[in-house]
């Protein structure tokens, strides 16, 4: 995972910025943190929670020409533990000045890692707790893992306003055990983060620690295949990809890459070269919210839904990622510069990985009387990072194709979430994985948040489906069909499901730029697998988590809604971010506005996701709509002398 720095390694001082969008450098985030101290103002017990460039306005960023001076900001976000309070401060960093300093009342910034830490020691060195363990037979308390989950909000008027995580117990039977394979089942820790302690046990029932061991790791497993043979990926001339600072250019792709504590991997301002000239796609591309419903009524599992982003920060649980294992081929790392919550400088080597990668033919086609074969090979590029939230893994991954078109994929591994059975009872709400061992049904929806400029800033959406013509005089053999486009005028309209039967997509496109044959230029957002909430439609999990109810939101560009499901979700009594941000009913025609996609996961496990997982995945597209005139990648050379590689 993630090195402190005493000193940071890799600093640049803000000189050495050459473009306004350029993540903030170890130096320039120790700086900040500089500044704050020096104030004088901060409590005896503050956390930071986050750290993250104070993005500058989009006419500054589209506006900025090489050699501009730069200015360069930070916001930030620190917990007074001592006060309860939570605090926004935006610190200019080249001016050397606290720019804003502002309370932000009743809200709950991310539990942050250093609480995961402390919150462990703090459970296992209460004695209510330990007596709880003894109960069920445990007393190395070396052995137990104590997970933080987050609390939500559930209507009680005692815990509103305390800081608080629901922590949920494992027993690994050695050190290196899975834990995850015995789950303490009906024993909650309720844990108050400011005071870091146990304000409240619920001890439902004492279940048995399953018997059998979930090991997954090479020294458990006795004997390893042996028929594989090595496949090597080389580029023995290099990349196609260039890299300045952290723009990239690759094939005719334009883009930059930011990463935040909150949304990891961002990116900035993406366009394809076309005619000499670069035509804007998006303007900024982040997951702006996750959330893991769980489908469990029983005590230990009915309040697990996670907000990775809001609730933890994706960014912050970003791995290391390790050549030949996580991406393969001629990798580039960037690593990434964050903060821990004493405000000390933390760096993630190779927290994004990019690579290029063959995705088999781009097209094809051979003429049988010339015997004449045209073919050419696809690749793609992939930007990607993974984080490791308790349990599980999320792989989140941009790929860019020759054509035109953007892809999103999250891969979903790691470890399911567990819960105890005593024995011969199995579970509604789950799936038996091993003996007395099952995994509750839940769900995963991601948000992303796209804010969109194709070929420029003011753009439509349109929802487009397919309709059957009735047969007819116009319709003899009742053959015909044809798409209906209806325009999305405000914010209430764009509130829309997917209907895969009727071939519903949307199309973001620029009413003002047409095409070679008079079409106004677009992008098609084509959803992939997704599907709908089953929480109840009243749930306090719904209230928080609104973004689930559509799939797709549309909203006017405001730099002060970045997050699908609000600013803090932490504890957050719910109807925060879109529900909110769209409540207007703005008008978002021809206007600079922002796409927000949600997909939905669906998670009956299978006993074939246990011990470990094997990667499941879920995705969306942009592609280009009349974007271009034609296919845009007939000047994609073939792989090999003409013909060569098809006529034998
Ligand atoms: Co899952």
């Amino acid at each position: 995972m993630a090195t402190q720095l005493s000193t940071p390694e890799t600093a640049a001082s803000s000189d050495a910025i050459r473009h306004p969008l350029e993540p903030l450098t170890a130096e320039e985030i120790a700086a900040a943190v500089a500044l704050i101290r020096a104030s004088g103002r901060l409590g005896a017990r503050t956390r930071f929670a986050s750290i993250t460039l104070h993005e500058p306005s989009k006419e500054r960023v589209l506006h900025y020409q090489p050699g501009d001076p730069i200015a360069r900001e930070a916001f930030i976000v620190i917990l007074d533990n001592d006060a309860n309070a939570v605090f926004e401060i935006v610190v200019s960093i080249t001016g050397g000045d606290i720019l804003s300093w502002c309370h932000i009342p009743g809200v709950q910034p991310h539990i942050m890692y250093d609480e995961f830490v402390e919150c462990e020691v703090a459970c296992k060195a209460d004695p209510a707790f330990r007596a709880a363990l003894a109960k069920r037979g445990v007393t190395n308390m070396d052995l137990v893992m104590v997970e933080p989950w987050s609390a939500g909000e559930y209507g009680d008027a005692e815990e509103r306003g305390v800081r608080l995580t629901r922590a949920l117990m494992f027993v690994r039977a050695e050190p290196n055990d899975n834990g995850y394979a015995r789950p303490v089942e009906g024993l909650v820790a309720v844990v108050d983060l400011n005071a870091m302690r146990i304000v409240r046990l619920e001890d439902a029932s004492v279940v048995p620690l399953p018997p059998e061991a979930g090991n997954y790791a090479a020294e458990y497993i006795p004997a390893m295949r042996t028929d594989r043979k090595p496949i090597a990926i080389t580029q023995p001339e290099g990349t196609s990809f260039s890299v300045d600072g952290h723009a990239v250019t690759w094939q005719k792709w334009h883009f930059r890459i930011g990463f935040t504590p909150r949304e990891g991997l961002v990116l900035h301002t993406i366009g394809y070269e076309d005619g000499g000239r670069i035509r804007p796609v998006i303007y900024r591309a982040a997951l702006s919210e996750m959330v893991v419903p769980y489908g469990d009524p029983s005590p230990s599992h009915n309040r697990k839904n996670a907000f990775d982003v809001g609730e933890y920060g994706i960014g912050l649980m970003a791995n290391a990622l390790e050549l030949g294992c996580d991406c393969l081929g001629e990798i580039r790392y960037f690593d990434a510069f964050l903060n821990d919550s004493r405000g000390e400088v933390v760096r993630y080597p190779n927290a994004v990985c990019m690579h290029e990668e063959d995705t088999g033919i781009l097209w094809k086609h051979y003429d049988w009387r010339t015997n004449h074969t045209e073919v050419r090979r696809a690749r793609r590029l992939v930007v990607s990072f993974i984080a490791t939230v308790g349990n599980y893994e999320y792989g989140f991954y941009w790929y860019l194709y020759q054509d035109g078109a953007i892809g999103y994929e999250v891969k979903l591994t790691g470890i399911i979430n567990t819960g105890a059975l005593p024995p011969g009872e199995t579970r509604k709400y789950g799936t038996m994985v091993a003996p007395q061992l099952y995994a509750p049904n839940h769900q995963h929806f991601f948000n992303v948040r796209l804010d969109m400029m194709v070929d420029g800033p003011t753009n439509s959406v349109y929802e487009v489906h397919t309709v059957a013509e009735p047969p007819g005089p116009e319709n003899p053999h009742g053959n015909a069909f044809f798409a209906e486009s209806t325009l999305l005028k405000t914010e209430q309209e764009a509130r829309q499901l997917v209907d895969p039967l009727n071939a519903r997509y949307w199309k973001i496109v620029n009413p003002s730029v047409r095409n070679g044959l008079g079409q106004p230029v677009a992008y098609k957002l084509a959803p992939g697998e997704n599907t709908r909430s089953f929480v109840a439609a009243d749930s306090f999990v719904r209230q928080r988590a609104g973004f689930m109810g559509n799939h797709l939101w549309v909203t006017p560009y405001d730099p002060a809604e970045q997050y699908a499901a609000g600013d803090y979700p932490n504890q957050h009594p719910g109807g925060a971010g879109l529900p909110a941000y769209t409540a207007a009913n703005r008008s978002i025609e021809n206007s600079d506005l922002v796409v927000w996609y949600t997909m939905g996961h669906h998670h009956l496990p299978r006993p074939e996701d246990w011990p470990v997982m094997p990667a499941s995945t879920i995705s969306f597209m942009l592609k280009p709509l009349g974007f271009f005139d034609r296919n845009p990648t007939l000047d994609v050379p073939p792989e090999m002398a003409h013909g060569a590689c098809c006529h034998e």
